[in-house]
């Protein structure tokens, strides 16, 4: 039996229709549920529904064998968790973005507001920047307008909530995409399985 996190929507359902096209299919599996856990037996799999930002908890603590999850919260959650594949979905970037007449003020510290802190640190630590981070869980889009903040660190996919709030990209951090990973200890006892999974999952997805 393999054990699965799927982050739970869109990006969760394209990756469960990949898997199920190279032979991970759930009888059980019913996306119009409310059910978390869809288990198949006799394909040897069970598929659990994840919210996004908690897939890597679910894989390094062994709760599930692998699991799909974006670079953004690898990155600022560090998990210790093996990266297998890169999926080529989900794609966007972690950007830098201000009010389009925002100037940086080295005199004092940068007012940062971002749900991803340790990326945030990280990045303004290497260009030795002192910054407030202002810890948000959505909408940060919000913070500069209001003046609670200079700049965020955020997610950019198409740009659209930029631009409608007039915000505009300073510094591209890094790009996003959907990552395969695995637990440690299931790497091990059941690598043949995970490996298999990974190639025929990678194989699909370049298809
Ligand atoms: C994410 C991100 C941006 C938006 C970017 O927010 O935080 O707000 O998507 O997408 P775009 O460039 O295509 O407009 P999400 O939808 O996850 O909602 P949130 O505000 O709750 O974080």
């Amino acid at each position: 039996m393999i054990n699965i996190a799927l982050p739970k929507g869109r990006l969760g359902e394209k990756v469960y229709s990949l898997l199920a096209n190279v032979g991970y299919k759930c009888s059980a599996y019913d996306s119009s549920s409310r059910k978390l856990i869809f288990r198949d037996e006799q394909n040897g799999v069970s598929y659990f529904w994840v919210k996004p930002t908690d897939v890597a908890v679910y894989v390094e603590r062994g709760a599930a064998d692998v699991g799909v999850v974006g670079k953004d919260i690898i990155e600022d959650v560090s998990p210790d968790v093996y990266e297998l594949a890169d999926l080529n979905m989900g794609k966007c970037a972690m950007c830098v973005a201000a009010k389009s007449d925002w100037y940086d003020d080295t005199s004092r510290p940068l007012r940062v507001a971002t749900k991803f802190v340790n990326v945030a640190k990280k990045y303004y630590a290497e260009l030795g920047r002192d910054i407030e981070v202002i810890k948000l869980n959505g909408s940060i889009e919000l913070a500069p307008i209001l003046d609670m903040s200079d700049v965020i660190v955020d997610i950019v996919e198409t740009g659209t909530t930029l631009k409608e709030n007039n915000l505009k990209v300073f510094a591209r951090i890094f790009d996003i995409s959907a990552r395969l990973v695995a637990n440690k200890a299931a790497y091990k006892f059941k690598n043949d399985e995970i490996l298999q999974l990974a190639d025929k999952l990678s194989a699909e997805v370049e298809r």
